[in-house]
């Protein structure tokens, strides 16, 4: 079963027949928010509202071990994270969709892992691709029948908010090799791997990058490529889960 993490811009689904609000606890605390099991034309999906329903978590303070725990636990085996991100890539400009096949973690701090105490042996996941390459191939395949304005790799660098970066964090983080920037890609990635579900991330640009232009970044511009773009997003995700 797919569920789907919104994130800032995607707080529901639109065309959803909620079956249930399931309520959870784990023992890694509560998820940002009940999670909506629903029908979308006969298939049963499951959303959850990564910052909380209202908008109330930070990226920092997002549960995102309980969070993936409990889509685990409701039975959800394949996870489709949406996130708004900056393009550090010039080509990459506001309502680009960017499909990432890597990463690179520049938070700290972060709860991120289910190994940590009361362990038998010390475990390692491999994580060389971080995103599920089946799942990446349908989110390409529903997106380019969709629109052209997207690219189906790239690399998602993961700062710690929330704040937005400065200019020379975002010039080194091009040098890096990174092509978009967003807060909360990681531990997310890493925590789904961790528990053997499949996931990928189709990340919406809702803004250039620090510096990429030579404006400031406002809200008031965000929110606007939010609204000219999710749309599309939606329609992508809901291709994908009724398909
Ligand atoms: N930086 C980090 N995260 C973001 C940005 C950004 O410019 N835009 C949306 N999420």
């Amino acid at each position: 079963m797919y569920a789907v993490i919104g994130g800032t811009g995607l707080a529901e689904l639109d065309g959803l027949e909620v079956i249930n609000r399931h309520q959870m606890v784990t023992p890694w605390g509560e998820p940002s928010a009940p999670i909506v099991e629903a029908r979308l034309e006969g298939k049963v999906v499951l959303f959850l509202a990564r910052h909380g329903q209202p908008h109330r978590f930070p990226p920092h303070r997002v549960n995102y071990r309980a969070n993936l725990w409990a889509l685990r636990d409701l039975g959800a085996t394949s996870i489709i994270a949406v996130n708004a991100v900056g393009g550090i890539d010039p080509a990459m400009g506001p309502t680009h969709i960017n499909i990432p096949d890597q990463l690179i973690d520049y938070s700290h701090g972060r709860a991120g892992t289910y190994f940590e105490d009361d362990l038998e042996h010390v475990t390692h996941i491999d994580f060389s691709y971080p995103y599920d390459e089946k799942l990446r191939e349908e989110l390409i395949r529903h997106t380019s029948a969709l629109t052209q304005n997207f690219s189906g790799k790239g690399v998602y660098g993961c700062t710690q908010g929330p704040r937005l970066e400065t200019v020379a964090e975002i010039r080194r983080m091009s040098q890096d090799g990174c092509h978009i920037v967003g807060m909360t890609g990681m531990p997310e990635a890493a925590l789904a791997r961790e528990i053997d579900l499949a996931y990928a991330c189709i990340a919406l640009v809702v803004n250039p990058a620090a510096g990429v232009s030579d404006q400031v970044i406002t809200m008031d511009e965000i929110n606007e490529a939010i609204e000219n773009g999710m749309g599309m997003v939606k329609r992508i995700v809901r291709s994908l889960i009724v398909a």
